[in-house]
């Protein structure tokens, strides 16, 4: 099957069927079961922060993944994906090991493959966050434990699983619905469209020609009929929309950033950006955030911003997004 992005010999759809329930992209786990783990994750969050703090551990699902470990490996900085999925791992159970890329065998050569088969005899499921995709997929081939793509230079899935969370927390259901992005059409972006099939949205993503979302992804988007429009032009993404996003100007790792401040200047999210949107418009971002460059302060510390609840959803919806990879069974 031919994919772009990825080193020959990799092939996406085999290595995430085969084995072990592996969470590595949005297109690459079915719409029905996306489904399950949003509303699960809702579930989750619901019943965490109604239990007072000493019966939290009898709330549902209790302590499912009791004497389970997932392993945390990170090539890239993180504050919000180490936390969360620590704390969601913890609150199911279950125990977290991180490991740095410097500080363990993998910055002095160990391969890929050698370390999945290691981790899988001690682990019962493994988180990477990484540059290429390509390590997350040879991760995924040689683990007998599920493996979770916690962010790529290519896509950030779990990030987009707490983002439809928490629009339907404000907004409702989000089929049929208009959401824009408006910056560099990176990680995030690309993980939007994938969300934009899956869940059935209208999404209008304005980037710089310089900079645009991947062509392959859009084109495998409008193979299924979604609605995904590229623009260069912020307000005419934004017109009528009822959530706006962006993301970071330059992202990690990002090698060849020199004029992306110029080219991004004109898709700041700023108040006049907002005023294109529908009245009652929420806006999303990822975090971190630079107040300023992609999004002025009056925005993001603004009322329409739901930037802390998105955050704080990465824990429920990471816990949704473990049962579904560990405990299926208990997901519903
Ligand atoms: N949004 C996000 O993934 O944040 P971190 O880089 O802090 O993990
Ligand atoms: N696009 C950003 C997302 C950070 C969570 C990056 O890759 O740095």
């Amino acid at each position: 099957m031919p994919d772009t992005g990825v080193a020959p010999g990799l092939d996406r759809h085999a290595i995430a069927t085969a084995g072990a329930r592996h969470f590595l992209d949005l297109d690459l786990v079915g719409q029905a079961e996306l489904r399950r783990i949003v509303e699960a994750g809702k579930r989750l969050k619901t019943a965490w922060r109604a239990a007072a703090h000493e019966e939290r551990a009898g709330a549902w699902p209790g302590r499912p993944l009791d004497g389970m470990a997932l392993a945390m490996i990170f090539e890239k900085p993180s504050t919000r994906t180490r936390v969360s999925f620590e704390r969601a791992i913890g609150q199911l159970g279950g125990d977290a090991i991180v490991l740095e890329r410097e500080s363990s065998q993998l910055g002095r050569g160990e391969t890929v493959a050698d370390t999945a088969r290691v981790l899988s005899r001690y682990v019962d499921a493994i988180m990477l966050r990484c540059t290429k995709e390509e390590k997350l997929l040879e991760l995924a081939a040689n683990a007998d434990v599920p493996v979770i793509n916690g962010l790529t230079d290519r896509t950030h899935p779990c990030q987009i699983m707490a983002d439809v969370m928490t629009f339907e927390e404000h907004r409702g259901p989000i089929a049929g619905r208009a959401v824009a992005w408006s910056g560099d059409g990176n990680n995030m972006a690309t993980s939007w469209i994938h969300a934009a099939v899956q869940f059935d949205f209208e999404l209008r993503l304005a980037a710089p020609p310089e900079l645009p979302p991947p062509s392959d992804v859009v084109d495998w988007a409008r193979d299924r009929g979604a609605r995904v429009h590229v623009t260069a032009d912020p307000a005419e993404a934004v017109s009528g929309a009822d959530c706006v996003v962006t993301d970071v100007w330059i992202s990690m790792g990002d090698t060849d950033a020199a004029g992306h401040h110029n080219l991004l200047a004109p898709y700041r999210v700023d108040g006049a950006m907002m005023g294109h949107a529908s009245d009652d418009a929420i806006f999303m971002h990822c975090l971190p955030a630079h107040r300023g460059e992609e999004v002025t302060a009056e925005v993001i510390d603004g009322p329409q911003s739901v930037v802390w609840d998105e955050a704080e959803n990465r824990l429920h919806a990471q816990k949704a997004i473990l049962l579904w990879a560990l405990a299926p069974d208990l997901l519903d």
